[in-house]
């Protein structure tokens, strides 16, 4: 069978820049192939001549998301441009990968997340990103991915703890938001393996392995792996650590997602902690 011709969306983020080691003969699209603040550029992407689009593209400033420029900007390219791939992907029977967020639940969730759970975006960038996934879910052929704390070749937690851990910094890190980190290299490697094995359309939630961590705990183990002193790390509610900085936009506490759906399809992603430890391995 030949190769499915594909074309990614967001080229330069974090996602992007994985796919491009999973699909090397992708054709790659960052914002200056087609700027998704403007959503009617979407009619001009090459639909004749791919099979597949992955959207990696997204407005993910989610502090910037509460401000009016940030807004507006957040619902045209998570929202009305998704809305404009989902029509022109079904119109012309393209699959449509896409990636979303925890954020679209509110976090009060005692249990990990199914990909059925009711959405309660807190903040802008969640409710576009909800708009988004309902856009998505439109469009017949559609994997949409729901991920959560993602880590991957540029700015991140990790590599902020990292540096901060080098400078001799000791840090308050929120310690009552729990979740699991996802690095893009499974993400990606999720989105071809549901391609290729051409899994039933839908919602799949996909996030590292692993046991639930608050950021504090997570920033303790980038102390250790780095050569420093984890105690250097000290816990702090989000309350506490926001008190006084304005337009700080809320963030779910609960952010486990239950990966028994993906995971039923044969993909079992690798523990956050071991690829935590590589990741510092292949940085010396
Ligand atoms: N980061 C997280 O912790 C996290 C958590 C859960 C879900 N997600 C979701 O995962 C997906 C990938 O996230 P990521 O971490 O890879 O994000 P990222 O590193 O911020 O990359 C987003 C990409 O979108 C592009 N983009 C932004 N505005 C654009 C526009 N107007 N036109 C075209 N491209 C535009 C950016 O382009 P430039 O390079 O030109 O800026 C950037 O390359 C997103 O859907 C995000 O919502 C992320």
């Amino acid at each position: 069978m030949p190769e499915q011709r594909v074309l990614v969306l967001g080229a330069n983020g974090q996602l992007g820049k994985a796919l491009r080691a999973e699909f090397p003969t992708a054709v790659f699209y960052g914002r200056e192939e087609c700027d998704l603040s403007q959503p009617e550029k979407v009619s001009e992407l090459p639909f004749d001549t791919c099979d597949v689009i992955i959207n990696a593209a997204a407005y993910t400033a989610v502090d910037a998301a509460e401000t009016p420029e940030g807004a507006a900007l957040a619902e045209a390219v998570n929202a009305s441009a998704v809305e404009a791939l989902s029509v022109l992907a079904a119109e012309r029977e393209i699959l449509l990968v896409h990636v979303s967020t925890d954020y679209v639940f509110d976090g009060t969730k005692k249990s990990p997340y199914l990909e059925t759970d009711q959405f309660n975006p807190l903040g802008v960038y969640a409710q576009t990103k909800a708009q988004g996934d309902l856009a998505v879910q439109k469009a017949p052929r559609h994997y949409l991915l729901r991920t959560s704390w993602v880590i991957g070749e540029g700015n991140n937690f990790v590599r902020t703890m990292a540096a901060l851990a080098e400078r001799g910094i000791k840090p308050s890190v929120v310690n009552d938001q729990i979740g699991r980190l996802t690095f893009t290299q499974d993400l990606a490697a999720a989105i071809r393996h549901l391609i290729d094995s051409k899994a039933p359309f839908g919602t799949y939630n996909l996030s590292n392995e692993g046991p639930a961590s608050s950021w504090a705990d997570i920033a303790a183990q980038v102390y250790e792996l780095t050569g420093h002193d984890p105690v250097d790390v000290t816990g702090v509610t989000t309350e506490e650590y926001f008190a006084g900085k304005e337009g700080i936009a809320p963030r779910p506490l609960w952010s486990m997602l239950d990966l028994s759906k993906i995971e039923a399809t044969g993909f079992i992603p690798a523990s956050w902690e071991a690829r935590l430890a590589s990741y510092f391995s292949q940085l010396d």
